[in-house]
């Protein structure tokens, strides 16, 4: 979900709508804003930002808006936000989950309710507050110390000039602008209007006015410092590009640069990174584990692929939802990585924090500066793709997985097991990954005739070996989530050993015939499929490895990190099947880009 805010000397409905355009990609199956002057003038419904209607009024300059994706409770008019008491006065936006709304709700005699969300007992209890004689402000304190969960709220009242914040492990960033005051749940939500942002902390409630901002912990006034965000508002535009994704896709080489920047130490076969834990606990730590999500799950996976093959360290990848600390490794040898694009991912900060409170060293890869997974880990590592805003994630994937080949680089070389040349090859092909990338997107009217032959097929396969695995798997999500159409990846040795009954002359197979992937195995099993009368796309440098598949896609040679340059052929693939279907492709049904409940 998203949240907006705006108080300042401009017309507040603008500012909300552009603000709630900007976040849709953290949810969109309703939207709404109430807007503030004297009384308080709620619109929201079902459906998308566009179809929402805002009334423009320039003696309104005062308002909230939000973005849902629904959790309690379908999507439909009575439960989007604001949401607001029986009085009408007071209006609530709220991200995260309330976790004892049941228990409140039931106190709560009396009052009518007109949804099933878990946000509306918190305009009611505010009520009550507010009856009592509490200010805005003290009503929000007092509410707050009732509520379990985690969350970010902004509430408003009719009679109020301002706009009372609170973050409880959900963020809230403010912005600081020449024409007012701004609140979004990221950046993005309102950097069209200031670049000046603050980050609130866990447990601040903020009251925000035309002129300025007071910030309070704990009942003592705290300051937090301004930062300028390097994001211009243009990276949040389609650029002529049909769909953000699209335009992230063909980012990518850019992207990449900004990723490797200042990072590649050619002549010394290592990488540069600015990292702050200690150099001994890294070169003595036994274990990784790596906890993340959807596609950064697989971006950990081909890290430990990595790292394994290079570097003398037992890694071990868990899908975060899924992680449990076990006994039988010593905590204090080992680091926790989150990987993170958004740094939000509940499931994530959950499992980070499961591994701290065991005594583990914490790490986030992550592309959000300022977001909570910065907060609670001992150190980050950024992995600086910019925006991305296509709820499918594209150049964050390559990004990740760049940034955590130069980690393998540094620890490596820190820990004296990866040769000066082995560091120096893998860096060598880390610096040449922005112009591989850009020769496959120089492929793209050939992937997409591949995608428009194959659009009706039955369902799609992605196989490969050691590196080419996880990005099989990543490949096969991209496809499924922008296009619905069912895509598996498998590892490639394990196709006969069940999928294989799955596979017709109705079902593409995509192969990844990279050498760094174990091509001459992955061969057989492109034999197998095409003695079913599957047909093969296989991707590998243009060689006779892929002379015998029905297409091939080229992929230059790039040693250890030519899966990932393929991956970006398949990502176009998956674009076009979804475009050629008419999907709407930057915000696929029922998904969100930042999950931020458990
Ligand atoms: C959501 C998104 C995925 C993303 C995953 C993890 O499910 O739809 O694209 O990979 O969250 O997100 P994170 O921000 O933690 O990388």
């Amino acid at each position: 979900c998203g949240i907006i805010g705006y108080i300042g000397s401009n017309e507040s409905s603008s500012v909300l709508v552009s603000g709630l355009k900007n976040l849709e990609y953290r949810g969109y199956d309703s939207a709404g804003v109430a807007l503030v002057n004297g009384d308080v003038d709620v619109h929201k419904q079902e459906g998308t930002i566009d179809g929402l209607t805002v009334p423009s009024d320039p003696e309104t300059t005062h308002g909230i808006g939000h973005t849902r994706w629904s959790t309690h409770g379908e999507p439909t008019d009575e439960n989007a936000h604001p949401h607001t008491d029986c009085s009408g006065d007071v209006a609530v936006v709220h991200n995260g989950i309330i976790s004892n709304y049941q228990e409140l709700k039931a106190e709560l005699s009396g009052h009518i309710f007109e949804s099933d969300t878990d946000t509306e007992v918190i305009p009611h209890l505010l009520e009550e507050e507010l009856a009592r004689g509490a200010d805005l402000r003290a009503a929000v304190t007092r509410v707050l110390d009732r509520l379990e969960g985690s969350f970010a709220i902004a509430a408003t009242h009719a009679d109020h000039e301002g706009i009372v914040v609170a973050r409880h492990d959900s963020p809230l960033v403010i912005g600081h602008g020449d024409e007012g005051m701004y609140l979004g749940s990221d950046v993005t939500a309102f950097v069209e209007y200031t670049r000046q942002v603050s980050y609130l902390e866990d447990g601040d409630i903020a009251h925000l006015s035309a002129d300025g901002i007071e910030i309070f912990n704990d009942g003592e006034r705290v300051e937090r410092e301004i930062q300028t965000v390097d994001w211009d508002a243009d990276a949040a535009g389609k650029a002529g590009h049909d769909h953000y994704m699209h335009k992230e896709i063909h980012e990518q080489p850019h992207a990449l640069r900004q990723t490797i920047s200042g990072r590649v130490d050619e002549l010394g076969g290592n990488a540069d990174l600015d990292i702050d834990l200690d150099d001994d606990f890294l070169r003595t730590l036994d274990e990784i584990h790596v906890v993340a999500c959807g596609t950064s799950h697989y971006a950990g996976l081909y890290m430990k692929e990595l790292l394994e093959s290079l570097v003398d360290v037992t890694v071990r990848v868990d899908l975060a939802s899924e992680y449990e600390v076990y006994d039988g490794h010593d905590a204090s040898q080992t680091l926790v990585v989150a990987v993170t694009q958004s740094g939000e991912t509940a499931d994530t900060l959950s499992a980070i924090r499961r591994a701290k409170a065991s005594g583990m060293t914490s790490f986030a890869v992550t592309n959000t500066v300022g977001s909570t997974i910065t907060r609670e880990v001992d150190d980050s590592l950024f992995i600086k793709a910019g925006p991305e805003i296509g709820v499918a994630a594209s150049k964050t994937f390559v990004s990740q997985v760049t940034t955590l080949a130069l980690f393998t680089t540094y620890l490596g070389r820190l820990r004296g097991t990866l040769s000066a040349e082995d560091g120096a090859d893998l860096v060598e092909h880390i610096r040449q990954l922005p112009n591989a990338v850009q020769s496959v997107l120089d492929a793209e009217p050939k992937i997409q005739r591949l995608a428009e032959q194959y659009v009706d097929s039955d369902a799609f396969f992605f196989i490969g070996r050691g590196l080419a695995y996880p990005v099989a798997l990543e490949s096969a999500l991209k496809l499924k989530e922008i296009s619905y159409v069912h895509a598996e990846g498998f590892a490639a040795g394990e196709l006969k050993h069940g999928p294989l009954a799955l596979v017709t002359e109705n079902t593409p197979v995509l192969a990844f015939l990279n050498d760094a992937a174990a091509a001459d195995d992955t061969v057989n099993n492109v034999k197998e499929v095409e003695s079913r009368g599957a047909p093969v796309i296989g991707l590998s440098t243009p060689d006779e490895t892929n002379s015998f598949c029905e297409h091939s896609i080229d992929v230059p040679e790039l040693g250890r990190l030519e899966p990932l340059v393929a991956n970006v052929a398949l990502q176009l693939f998956a674009y076009h099947v979804a475009d050629e279907m008419g999907r709407p492709i930057d915000k696929p049904r029922n998904l969100a880009k930042s999950v931020t409940v458990e």
